[in-house]
C-alpha cells in the first residue's frame, strides 16, 4: 500500500451532533502526524463534483461545540451508481487523496465499503446516527446528545400534561430501532414505551392506560419510536385510546428533526475526539474498511460489513426496568 499523505473526511445521510467535533479530532490529528486533511463538503454528491477545502488545525477551531455538520451532509443517489462512484475517485486521485475518514450511518458506509471493493481505496467509518442504530459500537456520535434533548423536551411535556390531567403520544426518531424511545421513556419516567423490537399491541396499551388511571395518576405520555410495530401513526393511536377511553384528553407532540440539532453533550465530545484520533491513526497503520467504534469504553475496529450487517440490539433489561418503575 501506498504511504499516505492526504487524507479525505466528509460526513454523509442525516446529520448528527458531535459531526463537527470528529471532522476536528481527524483534521488535529492529521496535523499531528504531519500529513495533509481535506475536507469533501456534502458527502459522497461533493466527492463526486470535486468539491473539497484545504483544512489545518486552526481551520476547525471553534467547532466542538457546534450542532450539525460545517461540511454539510447529503444522501446521494448518483454515488450508488458505478459510474458515480468512478467521478468520486477520480475527482479523489486529481486532488492527491489516498484515503477516507467518513463520517455517518449504515448508508454512509455501505457506499464506502463498495468504493474500497472496487478502487482498493483506503477507508475508515465513524458511525454518526442520532438512532444508534450500528453494530459494533455500543453509542453512536449524536445518540447520547439527542437523548438529553428528548428528555429535556419530555420534562416540558409533562409539566403541560399533569397541569391538565393529559394523555400525551410523544413520537421520537430512530427510523427502525427503538434505543431512543426506550432510554427517554426511561429516563423521562414514561407511564408506557412503544418500540418496534416489542409488539406491545394495542390492547395491552389501554390495559396499562386503565392501570395507569386506576393507580392514580393524574397524566401519562407514552413515547413511541417512529418505527414502532403496532403499525398505527401517534395521531391513529389519539383516535383509537379517544374512542375506547373518552375520559382521557390526548394530545400528540411529535419531536421530529429538532433531535438532530444543537451543541454536543461532553460525552459526544469526547466519543468524537476518541474515534477521530483512532480513524486517521488505523489509516496510517495501514488499516483499511473498519469502523471505530466503542466497545467496554474502549475504543476498537469492527469491519465494515459486519457494522452494516450486525444488528445493533436494544437492551432489554430497560424493558423490564420500565414496567416496574410504572407500578
Ligand atoms: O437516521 C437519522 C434520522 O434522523 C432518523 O431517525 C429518521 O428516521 C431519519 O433520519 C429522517 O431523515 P430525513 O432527515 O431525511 O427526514
Amino acid at each position: 500500500m501506498e504511504k499516505i499523505k492526504k487524507i479525505g473526511v466528509m460526513t454523509s445521510g442525516g446529520d448528527a451532533p458531535g459531526m463537527n467535533a470528529a471532522i476536528r479530532a481527524v483534521v488535529r490529528t492529521c496535523a499531528y502526524h504531519n500529513i495533509d486533511c481535506v475536507g469533501i463538503y456534502r458527502g459522497y454528491e461533493g466527492m463526486m463534483q470535486g468539491d473539497f477545502i484545504d483544512l489545518n488545525a486552526r481551520s476547525v477551531k471553534g467547532i466542538i461545540n457546534k450542532g450539525g455538520t460545517f461540511l454539510k451532509s447529503a444522501r446521494s443517489i448518483e454515488f450508488r451508481t458505478k459510474e458515480g462512484r468512478q467521478k468520486a475517485y477520480n475527482a479523489l486521485r486529481a486532488a492527491n487523496i489516498d484515503a477516507l475518514v467518513t463520517i455517518g450511518g449504515d448508508g454512509t458506509f455501505t457506499g464506502a465499503m463498495i468504493f474500497n471493493q472496487e478502487f482498493d481505496f483506503p477507508v475508515i467509518g465513524i458511525p454518526g446516527t442520532i438512532d444508534n442504530d450500528i453494530f459494533g459500537t455500543s453509542h453512536t456520535l449524536g445518540y447520547d446528545t439527542a437523548l438529553n434533548t428528548v428528555v429535556e423536551v419530555i420534562d416540558k411535556i409533562r409539566d403541560t400534561a399533569s397541569s391538565h390531567n393529559r394523555l400525551f403520544f410523544v413520537e421520537v426518531m430512530g427510523r427502525d430501532v427503538g434505543h431512543i424511545a426506550l432510554n427517554v421513556g426511561v429516563g423521562a419516567g414514561a407511564e408506557e414505551i412503544l418500540i418496534p423490537e416489542e409488539d406491545l399491541g394495542l390492547d395491552r396499551l389501554l390495559e396499562s392506560l386503565v392501570r395507569s388511571k386506576e393507580s392514580g395518576k393524574s397524566s401519562s405520555i407514552v413515547v413511541v419510536a417512529e418505527g414502532d410495530k403496532i403499525g398505527k401513526s401517534v395521531f391513529e393511536l389519539k383516535d383509537y385510546v379517544e374512542e375506547h377511553m373518552p375520559e382521557y384528553d390526548v394530545r400528540v407532540s411529535v419531536l421530529g428533526h429538532m433531535q438532530r440539532g444543537g451543541s454536543p453533550s461532553c460525552f459526544d465530545r469526547v466519543l468524537a475526539s476518541r474515534m477521530g484520533v483512532k480513524a486517521v491513526e488505523s489509516l496510517l497503520d495501514g488499516k483499511s474498511n473498519y469502523m471505530v467504534g466503542l466497545l467496554c469504553d474502549k475504543i476498537a475496529l469492527t469491519p465494515l460489513d459486519r457494522a452494516i450487517k450486525g444488528q445493533s440490539k436494544i437492551n432489554k433489561e430497560l424493558i423490564r426496568v420500565s414496567d416496574i418503575m410504572t407500578t
